[in-house]
């Protein structure tokens, strides 16, 4: 059994209502250092609610939530939960770039602000993360100029900006046109690979298969079925799941890549396909 330290994030029993309304029914997750994991599952299964409990955006009424060796359910002050944010990176379908800064100052103002980074430090680690999301020549537009992909990928350079423990992807493509999800999820593919922990809530199942080391069903607040993402594609065990994923877009939908994007892990099985 790894250690705790091996996990940055690990949910117990967490269990979440709003008023009387039950969404999280006991939910056990573990994402260990390095590991890219997908959460999956029908709208309004509670993917979003175990994203925002993960930065304190949310706190469950019971369970235990460790994120990055911080006891989240034992958080109290406000100052606790800001301190966790800052270690915990989040992006969202919507971008929410500040529309009046250029999209280097978007980079820097955090690091700046809340980390209190010296300005020309700020500024070089922007300048390598532009290149890093391949947004380098756009360093100086605003937000307003820039496709919905290209926000994205600047709103993913943000996030690292503050050089987080691990990164959160609610829908990242959600809101896209179908010619700009392939670039995003380049990005992510290529960070999931030199190691970021990654947690992702997705609908683009090809990809989540590609990158994720484990993936989550969840359905009605519980996690149905987990496991290795080769085999829980390939072999769900349960029939919600196997429902599930013959509705996301039967077989071959659900075989096909999404446009632009380049798959990193072609197992023999899908040479064949
Ligand atoms: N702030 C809130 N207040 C009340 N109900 C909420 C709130 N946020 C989410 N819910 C409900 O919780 C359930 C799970 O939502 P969510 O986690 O957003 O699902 P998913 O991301 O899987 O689509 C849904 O039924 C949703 O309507
Ligand atoms: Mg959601």
């Amino acid at each position: 059994m790894p250690s705790i330290d091996s996990h940055l994030v690990r949910l117990r029993d967490v269990h979440l209502a709003f008023d009387d309304t039950p969404v999280l029914k006991g939910i056990d997750l573990d994402v260990g250092k390095g590991e890219a994991v997908s959460i999956i599952g029908p709208s309004g299964s509670g993917k979003s609610t175990i994203l925002r409990c993960l930065t304190g955006l949310l706190k469950p009424q019971r369970g235990e939530l460790t994120v990055a060796g911080t006891a989240v359910h034992e958080l109290h002050g406000e100052a606790d939960y800001r301190q966790l944010r800052q270690r915990v990176g989040f992006v969202f379908q919507q971008y929410n770039l500040f529309p009046h800064l250029s999209v280097l100052d978007n980079l820097t103002l955090a690091p700046r602000k809340v980390l209190g980074m010296p300005a020309r430090q700020a500024q070089e680690q922007a300048l390598a993360l532009l290149a890093k999301v391949r947004m380098q020549h756009k360093a100086q537009a605003f937000p307003g100029e820039l496709s919905g992909g290209q926000q994205q990928r600047i709103a993913i350079a943000r996030a690292l900006a503050m050089q987080p423990e691990l990164i959160l992807f609610d829908e990242v493509t959600s809101a896209l046109d179908p010619e700009m999800v392939g670039e995003v999820l380049n990005v992510i593919g290529e960070l999931t690979e030199e190691g970021m922990t990654c947690v992702l809530v997705t609908h683009e199942m090809r990809f989540a298969e590609d990158i994720s080391d484990q993936v989550y069903f969840t359905e009605h607040g519980v996690i149905v079925e987990h496991g290795n993402a080769e085999r829980l594609f390939n072999q769900p065990t349960q029939a919600r799941t196997q429902a599930f994923l013959r509705h996301a877009g039967g077989e071959s939908a659900r075989r096909r890549a999404p446009q632009g994007y380049v798959l990193r892990n072609l197992s023999p099985y899908h040479l064949s396909v």
